[in-house]
């Protein structure tokens, strides 16, 4: 599943987040790939020992907190504390498939169910720098504004496009999801939504009860916990 979640970050977080990364010290972005990735990679990041990367992180990751729709559509267990990358003058990321399995800092691991990458510029800003994700469904660009974020499936291979003018900005990072299958996670998805929209159309019902029942033990039988 491709989910668009727009304003995940306030105007306040995007402002501090950009002035902090306007001075930042950037470096190679081949740094945390393997031998297949570093050869179709050509960005930077923020180091991975670095502090701001570590206090930017916080501020993402409590923006995610606050999302419902990011919860209903990863069902997060673990989170990658996030990076930040930037593409400039022709920089892109050719095609390739996220690590399947990345280590935390503290010794433990984390498999990547749930991939996310947080637009931290707006798209008038730079020419290029589409993300596009490709399934079995074909091709999907994607380029969103500042403070939108996309999740996709770590399974699929996608490629970021040279950006030609300006730059992108973006912070990305790994979920592992209670519900690996990207299949049971959409219907999961699908059925929350239904029963939400449900329930402001009508009110609570009996049947809406019972569809939360549904939810839940579907839920229970698939999560990981
Ligand atoms: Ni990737």
């Amino acid at each position: 599943m491709l989910l668009h979640i727009p304003d995940v970050l306030t105007r306040d977080e995007l402002s501090r987040i950009r002035q902090a990364l306007d001075d930042a010290d950037w470096t190679d972005g081949r740094e945390t790939v393997g031998l297949q990735g570093a050869q179709v990679k050509r960005n930077q990041q923020l180091p991975d020992a670095s502090p701001l990367k570590a206090e930017l992180g916080k501020v993402v990751l409590a923006a995610l907190e606050r999302s419902p729709l990011f919860f209903a559509a990863a069902l997060p267990m673990k989170i990658l504390p996030p990076r930040f990358n930037r593409y400039a003058g022709g920089g892109e990321y050719g095609f390739h498939v996220d690590g399947s399995v990345m280590r935390l800092g503290g010794g433990g691991q984390l498999r990547s169910d749930v991939s996310c990458t947080l637009f931290l510029n707006e798209p008038g800003d730079y020419d290029g720098g589409e993300l596009v994700v490709s399934d079995t469904y074909g091709e999907h660009e994607v380029k969103l504004q500042a403070g939108d974020l996309i999740v996709y499936p770590s399974s699929s291979l996608h490629r970021v496009t040279p950006v030609t003018r300006g730059a992108r900005l973006a912070s990305f990072f790994w979920v592992q999801s209670m519900v690996r299958d990207d299949f049971q996670r959409s219907e999961l998805y699908s059925l929350d939504q239904t029963i939400q929209t449900l329930r402001a159309r009508l009110g609570e019902s009996p049947e809406g009860v019972r569809l939360t029942a549904h939810y839940h033990n579907l839920l229970r039988m698939w999560a990981e916990t």
